[in-house]
């Protein structure tokens, strides 16, 4: 299977712990950037048109602060120029402070069937705090709204003053609004954000307790039903996103728009990550890339376990054997004994123990050549 991903770099406002390829004061420009989207998407689909695509996702930015008329459009070309399965996961990025009915009406012809809302908190304060431009009850009318169709909700942790209750209380909103799937991010202060001189001046909470209430949230989404299926996802059965899996398995994907990456046929490439250079190479009959690199023989090994080892499921060595034609257990020996105590090791498949999965960087760095 192969996935879409469109990059929508346009936001009402900057988060303050956020340095994603968003540029809230460039909103004048959606018009230039959509139709060198389209363009781009109708070159490149002209190369990989033989794949079916399973999955789409829009992501930001904030996809639904742009006028829905584009979504729409972007769909149609999709469904122009390739082949798109009939069940395909379509979703759409939505900040709860951007989205009506009249924008989910045009969504619904543009064919969504799945949307991630970014909730981040339930407290009020805090969302003020780190610049949100929304509050609790933003949410649950953004819910309301898009009742029935299949949700998500983003929430973060490592924020100023958190406590458990206060991350339970965000948790329990998000599952009265009807969400199936949750992602669980913990703070990374990203240099160059507003937030990075909090956390220089000790305002945010440490290490320590971070994955302390990274644990909790576990627990408690556990028993909620919401099972981990990679690091900072968790779902009902059934509701994994479709399209991060994909990513996890080393699917194929191609990328469109500022700061958006691509893997396709063993090549990874990346586009430029202003908006002006991208719409300047499209403009100019080029396409934007700003890196590119073929991965093969060990760093295609690795980036496969990199990868699986983030996943509850973890490294499939049926799955490894047959993209690589070698055996798992002889090409990582050395990593398999010096992490065993961190891992599940099976004849089908190598894990790290759940107990383990919040540090798997540091596990996983063991199995780099
Ligand atoms: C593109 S945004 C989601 C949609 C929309 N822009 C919004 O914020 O509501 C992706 C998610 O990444 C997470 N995120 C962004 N910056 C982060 C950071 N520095 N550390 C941890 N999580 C971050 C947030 O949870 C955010 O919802
Ligand atoms: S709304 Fe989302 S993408 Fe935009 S600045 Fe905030 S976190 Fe970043």
């Amino acid at each position: 299977m192969a996935g879409i991903y469109i990059h929508v770099p346009f936001c009402a406002s900057k988060c303050s712990y956020c340095d994603f390829a968003s540029f809230p004061k460039e909103f004048g420009k959606q018009e230039a950037y959509f139709a060198c989207l389209y363009k781009e998407m109708r070159s490149r689909f002209a190369e990989y048109k033989d794949k079916t695509y399973e999955t789409v996702y829009f992501g930001g930015g904030t996809p639904s602060f742009a006028d829905p008329k584009f979504i729409l459009g972007a769909m149609r070309l999709i469904r122009e120029c390739v082949k798109l399965s009939d069940s395909a996961e379509i979703t759409l990025e939505v900040n709860p402070g951007t989205i009506d009915r009249n924008k989910l009406r045009i969504y619904k012809q543009a064919g969504i069937t799945r949307f991630s809302i970014g909730l981040q908190s339930s407290d009020d304060k805090l969302l003020k705090k780190i610049g949100r431009i929304h509050d609790r009850e933003d949410f649950v009318k953004a819910c309301d709204i898009l009742k029935g169709y299949n949700l998500s909700a983003d929430v973060m942790i490592g924020l100023f003053d958190q406590t458990k209750e206060s991350v339970k209380d965000t948790i329990d909103c998000a599952i009265n609004g009807g969400v199936k799937h949750i992602s669980v991010y913990a703070l990374t202060p990203e240099v160059g954000t507003p937030i990075y001189t909090d956390y220089l001046n000790g305002e945010l909470p440490d290490s320590d307790e971070v994955a302390d209430m990274y644990e909790y949230v576990v627990k408690y989404l556990d028993g909620l039903g919401f099972k981990r299926y990679e690091v900072s996802n968790f779902a009902i059965p059934g509701f994994e996103s479709r399209h991060n899996l994909n990513y996890w398995r080393r699917g194929e994907y191609i990328g469109f728009g500022v700061g958006a990456s691509s893997f396709m046929n063993g090549r990874r490439f990346t586009n430029v990550f202003t908006i002006d250079e991208y719409v300047h190479f499209l403009l100019n009959g080029k396409y934007a890339e700003a890196s590119s690199d073929v991965i093969e023989g060990e760093d295609a090994k690795f980036e496969f376990v990199m990868l699986a080892l983030r996943t509850s499921v973890g490294a499939d060595v049926n799955k490894y054997r047959s993209a690589f034609g070698s055996d798992f257990f002889t090409d990582f020996a050395d990593a398999l004994k010096s992490q065993k105590a961190y891992l599940d090791i099976s004849a089908d498949s190598v894990k790290i123990k759940d107990e383990y999965l919040y540090v798997q960087n540091n596990i996983i760095v063991a199995f780099m050549k």
